[in-house]
């Protein structure tokens, strides 16, 4: 990740990074029966900005001061978060879906194993999410906030959320949205795991009540950006740059902030968004100059 604001926080996301990159390596599974964990591995490892991630630890260690160590809950947390995000790359690329043949500069899923195993795969993400956040000794030692914390991930996930939100995406092909209803889509499909990310790093960490509303409205602002910005970007940079097949939304036919306001529009509806999300950060009594360059990453990030 480059352009982060604070040098400090480029050096925190470097590290972090790291951390997480070896926390799945060792995580993932890789003797899953005729080959699965392969494929799996293959989907989540090796490439991705694992923003979603980096929001649960940025949230977490805004919410508890302090700076997580190996063993701590928050890595699973992170990590099932990661899990849920790569399925769903996983099953967007898919012919059925958005028909893609690069994901994270290689070639997506299907193309590499088929697609039987591209939907296997992203069938055994999801469960494996929700085991990272129901199986291990401090899910069964604090079962209530695991529960809680797994009960955030389904809704965001599920037929309410990104689900929904695909569905939503499908439908509207070769159609003209207003922005209320693009923006409705745009909430559910992207915006709601990214909302949750940040909602979950709070909740392990046991925030609750007034902070963990203002980190939620910060949440959504950015949940919302961040998708009105791959718009941009899908119109905007190259193949190479982003590491999977730019225009395709206009070659598809879908309905985009891009197609509906104009690029510089929609550039700027991200900006007033990263406002609302950076005003949410300043009600909050914690160090949250991390998730505050996030927000600004996530407005002007190149890929
Ligand atoms: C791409 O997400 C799919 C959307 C939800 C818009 P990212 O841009 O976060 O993808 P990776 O994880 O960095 O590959
Ligand atoms: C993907 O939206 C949203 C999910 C994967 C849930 P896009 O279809 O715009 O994502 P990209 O552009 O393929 O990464
Ligand atoms: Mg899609
Ligand atoms: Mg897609
Ligand atoms: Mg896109």
């Amino acid at each position: 990740m480059t352009a982060v604001a604070c040098a400090s926080t480029a050096s925190w996301v470097a590290q972090t990074l790291g951390r997480l990159e070896r926390w799945l390596d060792a995580h993932l599974p890789s003797d899953a029966p005729a080959g699965l964990g392969d494929v799996m591995r293959y989907a989540v490892l090796d490439g991705g900005k694992r923003l979603r991630p980096l929001l649960v630890l940025a949230a977490w260690e805004a919410a508890s001061g302090a700076t997580p160590d190996d063993e701590a809950p928050v890595w699973w947390v992170a990590g099932a978060v990661e899990l849920i995000h790569a399925y769903s790359l996983v099953h967007d690329d898919l012919p059925c879906m958005d028909d893609d043949v690069l994901r994270r500069g290689k070639p997506t899923v299907h193309v590499r194993y088929g697609q039987a195993q591209a939907l296997l795969a992203g069938d055994a993400l999801q469960a494996l999410a929700f085991e990272w956040l129901l199986a291990p000794a401090w899910a069964q030692q604090q079962p209530q906030r695991a529960v809680r914390l797994a009960s955030e991930l389904a809704q965001a996930a599920g037929c309410y959320g990104m689900a929904g939100g695909q569905a939503l995406d499908l439908a509207a092909v070769g159609q003209v949205l207003d922005q209320t209803a693009l923006e409705d889509m745009h909430r559910r499909k992207t915006g709601a795991l990214l909302r949750a990310s940040v909602r979950m790093g709070a909740l392990a960490a046991g925030w609750d009540g007034e902070p963990l509303a203002a980190l939620d409205r910060y949440g959504r602002a950015l949940g919302l950006a961040f998708q009105v910005m791959d718009d941009v970007l899908d119109a905007t940079a190259d193949t190479a740059t982003l590491g999977k097949t730019a225009g395709k939304d206009a070659a598809a036919g879908k309905p985009t902030f891009v197609s509906l306001l104009g690029v510089e529009a929609a550039r700027a509806y991200a900006e007033r968004l990263l406002e609302q999300a950076l005003a949410a950060l300043a009600a909050l009594p914690a160090d949250t100059v991390r998730l505050g360059d996030l927000a600004r990453w996530v407005v002007q990030r190149q890929h």
